[in-house]
């Protein structure tokens, strides 16, 4: 037998049912680009994969670690939410509008509130509970207007260990007179912002104006010029969601081709950055977002909430112009932080379209593929050694109709175990969650 390699005493190891991808199933055959070991065990040193394989393989090399079993459960690398705004947390499910009169309505006064650093703290502690709660160990983030707001929301990230993306809001017209800031103080305050937080221990900053109704020419072609001087900053915005946005968009904007051409014309498409919705996207749309090799944010539970529409995923995944996709709540707009809800409302919106979401595919959008989408695939998404050891312990036998559902739990078989994933995505929610991992460490829920 080997002998057991000298490891600090912050190593230990997870041994349980693992699943997780080294390819994309919607382009490769499933045995090629899933890993699924009914036995597994995950070894874990400063909050990174030092081994990964089945338990007898890996477990002789290992023999002394403290080992945490999680028998009846599977294992996933950690959700990563693509687009959420956690000021908005407190005013999810607001009754009876489309797009720009629910922002007029709700989303505007509750963002004003985020002035106040304490209101600002309390959200986003409670934010970031709930997404560890849901599983969620990355998001990216949108904040408000107020460099307070980020400021803290990346303090309580950092406390958490968490890998967080998030920047300031830039909003410099059409929204109320509170929620306006001057463009160039605006600039200079997320200049200071990408200093102080972008790379520091696992934030990252991105470059966020609301979407080109809010901002000017100006903001945006400030926005443009920070993306130049920080080109690994990240760039984050709304595209193309609801008609009437689209619309006001080509009114505003009349010398750009259409929506997405007006963030082309100020550098704001590149590979870093990720656009939320693209609905009411053409071909030539996905054509340039694809040769732009930037991401979008797929959220469906908030494009059935606020009636936006049907994404087409199909069109985002093609083999001729494929597209960077990852999967997204929107809360406020989304209905739930949960990214197993979102999966299943992907699966109605592809119904919808006249075809279907496998359970490996929605599970691929919420693990490696947004981690593609961030370029941040060497370090998060699967459970290869180096990566950063963030994962979610999963329960499939959760409430009772989902122990009736899945009451037989072996699987021998991928066809077995994507019959059991379908049945958690469609019933499952955080009651699913049985413990969330940070960087090797318990971050939610039970050992
Ligand atoms: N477009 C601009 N702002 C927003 C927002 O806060 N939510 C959604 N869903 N779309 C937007
Ligand atoms: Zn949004």
């Amino acid at each position: 037998m080997p002998d057991s390699p000298s490891l600090p005493s912050s190593a230990k190891a997870i041994r349980g049912a693992f699943l997780d991808f080294v390819g994309d199933p919607f382009y490769m055959a499933e045995p090629d680009c899933i890993r699924y070991i009914p036995d597994g065990l995950l070894v874990v040193e400063n909050g990174k994969v030092q081994a990964f394989g089945a338990y007898e393989a890996v477990q002789q090399a290992y023999t002394h670690l403290e080992t945490t079993t999680y028998t009846n459960n599977l294992i996933l690398p950690g959700f990563i939410d693509l687009h959420v705004h956690y000021s908005q947390t407190e005013m999810i499910a607001a009754y009876g509008a489309q797009l720009l009169e629910w922002l007029n309505t709700y989303v505007f006064p509750t963002e004003a509130k985020f002035k106040d650093a304490e209101h600002a703290r309390n959200i986003a502690s409670f934010f970031l509970d709930e997404l560890l709660r849901n599983g969620t160990t990355t998001a990216l983030v949108l904040t408000t207007i107020f460099p307070t707001s980020v400021d803290i929301l990346f303090e309580e990230a950092q406390r958490r260990n968490m890998r967080l993306i998030a920047g300031q809001v830039l909003m410099s017209r059409n929204a109320p007179e509170y929620l306006l800031n001057d463009a160039k103080t605006a600039y200079q305050q997320t200049r200071e912002q990408i200093q102080r937080w972008h790379g520091k221990e696992r934030l990252l900053y991105a470059i966020t104006p609301r979407f080109a109704i809010t901002s000017t020419d100006e903001e945006l072609h400030l926005a443009g010029e920070l993306k130049a001087e920080f080109p690994d900053v990240y760039v984050h915005t709304h595209l193309s969601e609801n008609r009437q946005e689209v619309e006001y968009t080509a009114e505003l904007f009349p010398n750009s081709k259409d929506y997405l051409n007006v963030y082309e014309q100020f550098g704001l498409v590149g590979d870093r950055s990720v656009f939320a919705h693209c609905v009411q996207l053409d071909d030539s749309a996905f054509q340039r977002l694809s040769e732009a090799g930037a991401a979008i944010a797929f959220c469906p539970t908030s494009n059935l909430f606020l009636g936006s529409g049907l994404f087409r995923l199909s069109q985002a995944k093609s083999e001729d112009y494929p597209v960077k996709v990852g999967l997204a709540t929107d809360v406020g707009a989304g209905t739930s932080l949960s990214l197993l809800k979102t999966m299943s409302d992907a699966y109605k919106i592809m119904q919808l379209q006249g075809e279907s979401l496998g359970a490996f595919k929605a599970s691929y959008l919420a693990t490696l593929g947004a981690a593609k989408a961030l370029s941040l695939d060497d370090k998060l998404g699967n459970f290869e050694v180096g990566k950063e050891a963030d994962f979610v312990v999963l329960d499939l036998q959760a409430t009772p109709l989902m122990a009736l559902r899945n009451s037989a739990l072996e699987a021998d078989s991928l066809n077995d175990i994507a019959e059991k994933i379908f049945g958690m995505m469609i019933l499952g929610d955080d009651r699913a969650v049985r413990a969330t991992y940070v960087a090797g460490a318990l971050a939610f829920g039970e050992k």
